[in-house]
């Protein structure tokens, strides 16, 4: 999948940094709410969801997480730690994040306001919708700012196309989950179908 950050400027001084979040400078659309995770306890998976029409952008106000992004292709880590960068989420783009270090603050801006009825948060549900060619469609068309360009991110192994239409994924449980949740850690099978190289550090997330 594709995966857009934005670089921000920065304005530094003697006196420290700062950086501004535009709308249409650097921000591709209307900031309607703005919300931060923040104290966030050891081992947590927050996120575990898509959304059906909202867009945002993420950025690490302070320290770092680790995202990873599905838009039905097959999931992405991308790792945020740079309070310089911001990383775009399209909707209907299965995320999670994980591994946040103990002092961040993880901000997101988002083009809506608080909306429980656009969330999935079923991963089945999710590749139902993602992949059904009679649903309106679904992945975002979010417009790239002028200094968006691939992020670095973490591919494990090449890009490996999962039928699943004919294949539901299989997902270990995760403590983090509530019921009607799919877990975080993807199981050996999995992993492996996915081309997803790492997989101790895959199941054990
Ligand atoms: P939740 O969706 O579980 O966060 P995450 O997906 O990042 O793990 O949200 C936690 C709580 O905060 C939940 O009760 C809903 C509430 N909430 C709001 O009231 N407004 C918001 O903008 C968001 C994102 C969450």
């Amino acid at each position: 999948m594709q995966i857009q950050r934005v670089q921000l400027q920065q304005h530094g001084d003697e006196r420290g940094m700062l950086v501004a979040l535009e709308k249409d400078r650097n921000v591709p659309f209307e900031i309607r709410r703005v919300y931060y995770l923040f104290a966030t306890k050891n081992r947590v998976h927050r996120g575990q969801h898509a959304h059906r029409h909202l867009n945002q952008l993420a950025v690490t106000v302070r320290g770092s997480v680790t995202f990873l992004l599905d838009d039905g292709s097959g999931p992405v880590e991308v790792v945020l730690d740079d309070p310089s960068q911001g990383l775009l989420l399209g909707s209907m783009v299965w995320r999670e994040m994980y591994d946040f270090s103990d002092d961040c603050v993880l901000m997101v801006l988002a083009d809506q306001l608080y909306d429980p009825a656009d969330y999935i948060t079923n991963y089945d549900e999710f590749l139902r919708e993602v992949n059904n060619p009679m649903l309106p469609a679904r992945v975002s068309h979010t417009p790239p700012t002028a200094d968006a360009e691939p992020l670095g991110l973490r591919r494990a192994a090449p890009s490996v196309e999962l039928d699943v239409q004919s294949s539901t994924p299989s997902l270990a449980l995760s403590p983090h989950r509530t019921s009607d949740r799919r877990p975080v850690a993807l199981a050996t099978e999995e992993c492996e179908k996915r081309g997803l190289g790492d997989v101790a550090a895959c199941q054990s997330r």
